[in-house]
């Protein structure tokens, strides 16, 4: 505390006005522990126009004693000096509430959030989602309003959906999605994923990484005949990722392989929802996460593996992050400089004596820890804290639901996933979240290929990841905002506009209280579908607020969302993962030792 809170006397001609309205662009979050990656704080965090202006301790108090030391420097009159701070002070401390000045007139409309015991958290995100996709000749549930509601009352701010190509072609997907998304209701960003490889779409690739703000492609190596990529074109796929600094992703399973268990299951009659399972082992998701991995280390590019789900998978992935970082290869693509990201100077966001202002730059970079080869690792909720055994449940509405790629695997495999999440062979937790309802589902009653793949988990990861890796003392809060936001924002380069809770970033915040808890069923979750995977789950810490772009939308158990208000988030290439390659391409190719045309015909 400083020495003017102690004196009283006049209201000064500061002026600071009593604040009422509820439909206001500032917030005040005031008592609350503030947590981010790398550290936390008892802090207040003040925001304006959808943006954290300001995170210190006792904000009100140093918003007055910069009033003052300006009234110092504006009078030279000492005892004039005195007056008003004696004022000044008085108005402090009859107020509760803090109307902070940071544009000239005081009194504007503050919203004051007490978060006294809680924890200020950035807003999740979200890395993987499939909202209003079509599959199986019908579409996902959940749309990009719903889904995106479902994710704010969970505390999720933010999500990357994936584009899938019109016949192939990127432009015309991305007009889909476009339009899909115009009912967005929070901040989104898109990966695209590549069915096929010709000079169209790598001209196409190219536009939509240098114009179009993404930074991502995905390659399945499963869904033979649908969206499946054989070795070639994954090649093809990895060197263009290279050589744009996008970063390559695999959905991978040997499609080939499962195509051939499926025809073993219902050969012998085994068409319920587990012989899914059955049809696709570990063994399968470990054998194209292996083959993804070399592969890409060959073309030296960095890899986002989604949706772990095995033991045998994760192994893989903690290999490679082992091994020496070296090209194994002459690169097939020597990546050029990276070009500057999209990262732009917050507003002038000068606040007196609170100085914690990020100053980025267009140039401005920031990294995360990497070691070994550049693979990246994505648990997702389901195959963290589910089991295959339901799949087995003698309802089909209720095993169908469980019906996701790669499975949901033996108990067992999660709890070495969480391991893998708390000891940093797994860096971040998506959802998949890709919901059918049971009318949906029993489309494959007769025949488990016909159930439309994928299970809820949008509304639900923020709790989720909360109660199995922080309520169970695995990882630490900074932990969790690293796995749920952080790393996420950073992989794919909107850090620190996003995963953090610094001054300039964007105003999604989450307040969560460990002392409340959490219950999850069908009737009261925000998503269109029927039915949930989680279903009468309960847990301890529950997002009580939810502020996306300096919006309060989850407050008091009701949401308040609004659609259109959710903005396109454009992702610049060359995440931090890029960083070092072209010099480890250079010094191996200058290592080689190897002449050109060293022997030659003499015919
Ligand atoms: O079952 C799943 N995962 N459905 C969504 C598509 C995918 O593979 O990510
Ligand atoms: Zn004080
Ligand atoms: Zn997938
Ligand atoms: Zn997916």
């Amino acid at each position: 505390s400083n020495q003017f809170c102690k004196t009283e006397i006049g209201i000064g001609e500061v002026g600071c006005g009593i604040i009422s309205s509820s439909s206001t662009t500032k917030l005040l979050i005031k008592g609350g522990t503030v947590v981010n990656a790398h550290h936390q704080e008892f802090a207040d965090v003040y925001v304006e126009d959808g943006i954290i202006v300001a995170v210190e301790p006792n904000l009100r108090e140093l918003y007055y004693v910069r009033l003052l030391a300006e009234l110092a420097e504006s009078n030279t009159k000492f005892d004039r000096f005195l007056h008003e701070k004696s004022r000044v002070t008085y108005h402090l401390d009859k107020l509760d509430v803090f109307p902070p000045n940071v544009s000239g007139s005081v009194g504007d409309d503050v919203k004051v959030i007490d978060a006294t015991g809680k924890y200020v958290m950035p807003g999740g995100i979200d890395p993987h989602t499939h909202l209003a996709m079509e599959a199986l000749n019908t579409e996902t549930v959940d749309d990009f309003f719903s889904g995106q509601a479902a994710a704010l009352a969970g505390g999720t701010t933010m999500h990357i959906d994936f584009v899938i190509p019109v016949n192939g072609s990127l432009t015309a997907g991305l007009e889909v999605y476009e339009e899909k998304a115009k009912k967005s209701c929070m901040d989104y960003g898109f990966h695209m994923v590549i069915t096929k490889f010709d000079d169209i779409v790598s001209r196409d690739m190219e536009i939509m990484v240098k114009e179009r703000g993404i930074n991502s492609f995905k390659f399945f190596l499963a869904y033979k005949g649908v969206l499946m990529v054989n070795d070639e074109l994954l090649l093809e796929g990895l060197k263009r990722c290279k050589s744009l600094g996008a970063l390559a992703m695999v959905h991978a399973e040997n499609g080939d392989a499962v195509f051939e268990g499926q025809k073993r299951m219902i050969q012998l009659g085994i068409t319920g929802p587990e012989g899914h399972a059955l049809s696709r082992p570990p063994l399968l998701e470990g054998e194209a996460t292996a083959r993804a991995i070399r592969l890409a280390g060959f073309v030296n590019t960095p890899l986002y593996v989604v949706h772990v789900m095995s033991i045998d998978a994760m192994e893989e992935i903690a290999r490679a992050r082992k091994s020496d970082y070296f090209p194994k290869c002459v690169a097939l693509f020597s990546s050029p400089l990276p070009s500057p990201t999209f990262i732009k100077a917050p507003r002038n966001l000068s606040f007196g004596t609170v100085n914690r202002v990020v100053k980025c730059t267009s140039t401005t970079r920031f990294y995360s820890r990497h070691i070994g080869q550049r693979v990246i690792g994505e648990p997702v909720v389901s195959g963290l804290v589910l089991d295959d055994s339901r799949l087995w449940d003698s309802d089909f509405t209720t095993a169908s639901k469980y019906v996701m790629s790669p499975p949901i695997r033996a108990s067992g495999h999660g709890k070495a996933l969480q391991s893998a999440l708390s000891n940093g062979v797994l860096q971040l937790v998506g959802t998949d979240h890709c919901v059918f309802n049971s009318t949906q589902k029993a489309f494959g009653i007769d025949d488990f290929r016909k159930i439309p793949n994928g299970v809820n988990g949008i509304e639900e990861r923020m709790h989720l990841v909360w109660d199995t890796m922080v309520e169970s003392g695995q990882i630490s809060v900074t932990d969790y905002v690293r796995v749920t936001s952080t790393e996420c924002a950073k992989i794919f380069n909107i850090y620190p506009r996003k995963g953090a809770i610094i001054a300039g970033s964007d105003a999604d915040i989450i307040i969560l209280n460990p002392h409340s808890s959490f219950e999850i069923n069908a009737r009261s979750h925000h998503s269109r579908t029927d039915t949930n995977v989680y279903e009468g789950r309960r847990g301890k810490g529950k997002v009580e607020v939810t502020i996306a772009g300096g919006r309060v939308v989850w407050e008091n158990n009701e949401l308040k969302v609004v659609p259109g208000s959710g903005k396109y988030i454009k992702m610049a290439p060359f995440n931090y993962l890029f960083s070092g390659i072209d010099r480890a391409d250079a010094s191996y190719l200058s290592s080689l030792n190897a002449p050109v045309n060293r022997f030659k015909s003499t015919t």
